[in-house]
């Protein structure tokens, strides 16, 4: 774990979706691991807490975040500009074992709404790595598509509630057509999202991605423990990718 000031070295408003580009180079970022991201100086006590952002890609030498504009931080941070300077953390978050993919004959990631942001950079990290993987990704309407900004929208299965474009329903749904077997489901979105998916549990071997609110993020203040078979679990830690067969969702 690090902690930096970096500069912003571009910044693209997509309606709320804020698409931040930094400089980093040369250090290893598995997929599923996150950042905590603050101001550069705490002038404003409700930023005191910093705010937990995944990866979206990294090729290396750029880390981009796709960040929701959904409250008061994420608000200022669409407010910044290119060369202004935030506080980051990171990476955080369990290091996935480097089996985790491996042996699989295919992996399908299913993200809703901003939860295609992780899997983006797990699409690319996979893909580099020749491993089989296919992303379908879950939108309201037409209009909700732009999570995906800049991603070749041929290259994955869009759903949408309203059928608006792609397929018409909900993104879970595609698992009714797949093959279970010998294949691996990582998964990004909402709870409702989750507790659909654990009905595909004995088939399917699932992966998620939990989110709980932070203060720390680094194990220590217990804030965002989610409960499974095991006893509670921090998803800072030992998350936040989690065995959907495992956990207990409330
Ligand atoms: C591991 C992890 C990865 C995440 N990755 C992304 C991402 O890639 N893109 C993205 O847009 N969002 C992501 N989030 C959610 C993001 O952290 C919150 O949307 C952000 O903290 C909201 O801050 P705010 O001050 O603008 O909103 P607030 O005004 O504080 O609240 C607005 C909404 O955000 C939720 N929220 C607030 N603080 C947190 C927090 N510390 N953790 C989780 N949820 C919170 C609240 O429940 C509320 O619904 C992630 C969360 C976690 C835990
Ligand atoms: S955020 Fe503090 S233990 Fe997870």
């Amino acid at each position: 774990m690090e902690f930096n000031i970096l500069e912003i070295l571009e910044l693209k408003r997509v309606k709320d979706l804020l698409i931040l580009k930094f400089s980093y180079k040369d250090i290893p970022l598995n997929p599923s691991q996150f950042f905590m991201i603050g101001p550069e100086v705490f002038d404003d006590k409700s930023f005191i807490l910093n705010r937990p952002f995944s990866i979206s890609n990294y090729d290396g030498e750029i880390l981009e975040f796709r960040i929701r504009i959904s409250g008061k931080f994420t608000n200022y941070l669409s407010l910044l500009n290119g060369g202004d300077k935030l506080r980051l953390i990171g990476p955080l978050g369990r290091v996935p074992e480097p089996a985790f993919y491996k042996g699989f004959d295919q992996i399908y990631l299913l993200g809703g709404g901003i939860g295609v942001a992780p899997l983006l950079y797990f699409y690319n990290y996979l893909n580099s790595d020749g491993i089989k993987v296919k992303l379908y990704f879950g939108a309201k309407d037409k209009d909700s598509l732009h999570y995906a900004d800049g991603f070749d929208l041929d290259k994955i299965e869009v759903w949408t509630d309203d059928g608006s474009y792609g397929v018409k329903g909900f993104v879970t749904d595609s698992l009714k057509k797949l093959s279970a077997e010998n294949s691996l489901v990582v998964a990004c979105g909402p709870l409702g999202m989750y507790k659909v998916l654990k009905n595909y549990t004995a088939d399917f071997k699932i992966k998620v991605l939990m989110e709980e609110r932070m203060a720390c993020g680094f194990g220590v203040c217990l804030g965002c423990v989610v409960d499974s078979k095991s006893g509670y679990q921090r998803v800072c830690k030992e998350g936040p990718m989690f065995d959907l067969e495992q956990l207990i969702l409330q």
